[in-house]
């Protein structure tokens, strides 16, 4: 058996997305970013503390045939600093996006003030700024920290 076979965990795709290196404990909360639960029939493969170097493991998500929007990767951003975002097609590694914190955060989470305009009947689209260790409702001021974000996750 050759050290490729031994390693290989889970197999390539063909056309979609690879996350890689996610913060080991992080792959759940980035299907819940991008909305998967199965339900809507995408080809999903999912490693959990996977071996990454002699002193780390990882967490690896590959979805078939999806791409991620900007929105997206900006909470990945903050949820996994140290991830690499791998498109392919055709089997091949096209590009590699390197993820930046962003700034702010827009229309992905659910401010978790019920008093907060993004709450009312009129649609607002949701925007935090991202701070040291959490975000800021640019609206009511309102603090999710960082460890909050998946369950303010508003993927409905
Ligand atoms: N990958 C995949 N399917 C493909 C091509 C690549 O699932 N058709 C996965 C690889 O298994 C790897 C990631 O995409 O987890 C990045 O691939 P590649 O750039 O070939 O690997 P590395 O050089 O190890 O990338 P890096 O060091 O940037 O993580
Ligand atoms: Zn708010």
């Amino acid at each position: 058996m050759s050290d490729a076979d031994r390693e290989l965990r889970v197999s390539k795709i063909r056309n979609g997305t690879v996350i890689d290196h996610l913060t080991a404990g992080q792959a759940l909360n980035v299907l819940a970013l991008l909305g998967i639960d199965g339900s809507g029939g995408e080809t999903v493969s999912v490693g959990m503390n996977v071996p990454s170097d002699a002193l780390a493991t990882k967490d690896i998500v590959k979805v078939e045939g999806r791409e991620l929007s900007q929105s997206e990767v900006d909470v990945l951003a903050v949820i996994s600093p140290e991830a690499t975002i791998n498109i392919i097609r055709e089997f091949d590694v096209v590009e590699k996006q390197r993820i930046d914190r962003p700034e702010s955060v827009d229309g992905v989470l659910e401010c978790p003030n019920h008093n907060c305009i993004t709450r009312g009947d009129e649609p607002i689209r949701t925007r935090f700024a991202v701070l040291a260790d959490g975000l800021r409702c640019h609206y009511c001021g309102e603090i999710v920290r960082e460890t909050e974000i998946p369950t303010h996750l508003d993927v409905s």
